[in-house]
């Protein structure tokens, strides 16, 4: 067993099961302080890992937006679990093509990663959460497959009523259970009276992130741009999964040694940021959204710079936009502030 999965097994046996979320917080923690998962050689491998294409059009459409908001002064780069700096350093070229040159402001909890970070993005400052951001200015801000590492809870229908999915330890497993009972108010009413067995998935530490970046955009004026892959709409479903070395593996062994994640629930993220008075656009499907910034044409101008390269680019742009791949699954979703001007792409 792992050695948070050892933490685990004690805790659990002192203190009973713990929740999901629990568990898939320690888990990530460990997991992402402890490596570099990203590549050929790791676990996965991310958008902005792919192409270039993918950050820079992300940097363009911040400094399209901010230059149509009337160039505001004091704006800042921040972008939320930013992997390698891959992402920031791509968009960051684009954003200095407007004459912008932002504060870069980076929330990353793992040393691992901030060490890789700091080699791209030298001039960077770190943050451990959002509610460290320095106070004033505008945000330009990314999140790209950071909300789907966020813990969230697993309530599970049964034939009593929805109880809370917890995970206990048995014969040196882990396995998920049914615990305390959740008050009915707490589920949709769409979702009341489904069969047993259904799993609803929450995240409320998301949702708390969510708000916080609307409160900041409300405040100082900007946006935010939130890419992962998940569901427009909230349903049921344990989408609960792990990856390791580019391949399904099972969630509920070695925590700490492989990214657990869940499908984003975008409506849940949606609600989170107009209740503080954001505007929402999106979710539209990642494919729809890079082909809306230009991608073919970014695509095209690559290749004639570099012809030895343009199978890998048209390669690498059709695993971005293709709806088998990356396209459908991947949707994009952006924050405003009410007084900004409407964002590019999402028409
Ligand atoms: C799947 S990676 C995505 C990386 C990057 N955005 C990309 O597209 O390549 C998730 C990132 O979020 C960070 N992360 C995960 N949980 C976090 C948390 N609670 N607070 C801050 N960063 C977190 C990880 O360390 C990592 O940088």
């Amino acid at each position: 067993m792992s050695r948070i999965g050892e933490r685990l097994q004690r805790l659990i046996a002192a203190s009973g099961p713990i929740c999901v979320a629990h568990y898939m917080a320690e888990a990530n923690a460990h997991y992402y302080a402890t490596r570099d998962p990203f590549g050929a050689g790791g676990d996965f491998t991310t958008a902005p890992e792919i192409s270039q294409m993918f950050g820079e059009l992300i940097g363009l459409w911040l400094a399209d937006l901010w230059d149509r908001a009337g160039r505001p002064l004091g704006a800042r780069y921040v972008e939320l679990g930013p992997g390698r700096g891959t992402l920031a350093a791509d968009a960051l070229r684009a954003i200095l093509k407007a004459e912008l040159e932002p504060p870069v402001e980076l929330v990353e909890t793992s040393p691992a990663l901030r060490r890789a970070q700091a080699e791209r993005l030298p001039q960077a400052a770190w943050h451990n959460d959002i509610a460290a951001l320095p106070e004033d200015g505008p945000i330009l801000a990314v999140a790209n497959e950071f909300f789907d590492a966020v813990p969230a809870r697993q309530l599970v229908a049964t034939e009593a009523g929805w109880r809370e999915r917890l995970v206990a330890c048995e014969g040196g497993r882990f396995v998920p259970v049914a615990g305390n009972p959740i008050p009915s108010e707490a589920i949709p009413p769409a979702l009341q009276g489904l069969r047993a067995g259904e799993i609803l998935e929450t995240s409320p530490a998301a949702g708390a992130i969510v708000r916080q970046l609307a409160r900041r955009i409300i405040m100082h004026g900007g946006a935010a741009l939130i890419v992962d892959y998940g569901h427009v709409r909230t349903g049921v479903g344990d989408t609960l999964q792990a990856v390791s070395a580019h391949d399904y593996a099972d969630p509920w062994i070695e925590p700490g040694e492989r990214d657990l994640t869940v499908h984003v629930d975008f409506e849940a993220l949606a609600a989170a940021a107009r209740d503080q008075g954001a505007r929402v656009h999106g979710p539209v499907p990642q494919g729809q959204w890079l082909q809306a910034m230009g991608i073919d044409l970014r695509a095209s101008a690559l290749s004639r710079a570099s012809p030895e390269q343009a199978r890998a680019i048209a390669a690498a742009r059709a695993r971005l936009v293709a709806p088998d791949q990356m396209g459908e699954l991947f949707k994009v979703m952006a924050l405003t502030s009410p007084d900004w001007p409407e964002p590019a792409g999402f028409q």
